[in-house]
């Protein structure tokens, strides 16, 4: 495509805003089907999808967000899995964060960070969590192991 010079920011302003509004879509596909790609797609679609490893018998009640989407508060029987989709940013500003309840208080955690999930060896197209009573792991799509794996933080009660 050529753009002559004098149009090319206004192309890239559009694009930029073209992309953002896309985040705005966001779509949460209930119990969509696990499957994992190995190419990393830079502006192809982003899956982030939990899945209730707490144990036992416990439902998982959770509420994800990002500044403009809100998927409201929910619940995931055990074993469930629950996902969306989003576009990525430019400029590695994505990110998605959800509170969960577990047995021992309620927690927070970005579910979804641009500088952590397409980082090295690390990256995720479909990017799946484990939520367990420790922590959240997520799938190396390599190895197909849940470990990459953090603590909970402080309690918000
Ligand atoms: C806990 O805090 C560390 C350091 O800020 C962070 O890297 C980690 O993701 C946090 N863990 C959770 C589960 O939020």
């Amino acid at each position: 495509m050529d753009i002559p010079k004098r149009y090319l920011s206004l192309f890239l302003l559009t694009m930029f805003i073209t992309t953002n509004a896309d985040a705005k879509h966001s779509v949460p596909v209930p119990n969509g089907p696990s499957t994992t790609g190995s190419v990393f797609h830079p502006f192809g679609k982003i899956t982030v999808e939990i899945i209730n490893d707490l144990g036992n018998t416990l439902a998982l009640k959770y509420h994800c967000k990002s500044k403009e989407d809100d998927f409201g508060k929910r619940s995931l029987q055990p074993g469930k899995s629950w996902s969306f989709k989003f576009h990525r940013q430019f400029f590695g500003r994505t990110l998605f964060y959800c509170s969960f309840v577990l047995p021992n208080g309620r927690y927070t955690f970005n579910i979804y960070e641009d500088h952590r999930e397409s980082a090295g060896d690390n990256w995720c197209q479909k990017c799946v969590w484990k939520i367990r009573q420790t922590g959240p792991c997520r799938l190396n799509d390599v190895t197909k192991q849940f470990a990459i794996c953090y603590s909970w933080n402080k309690s918000l009660y």
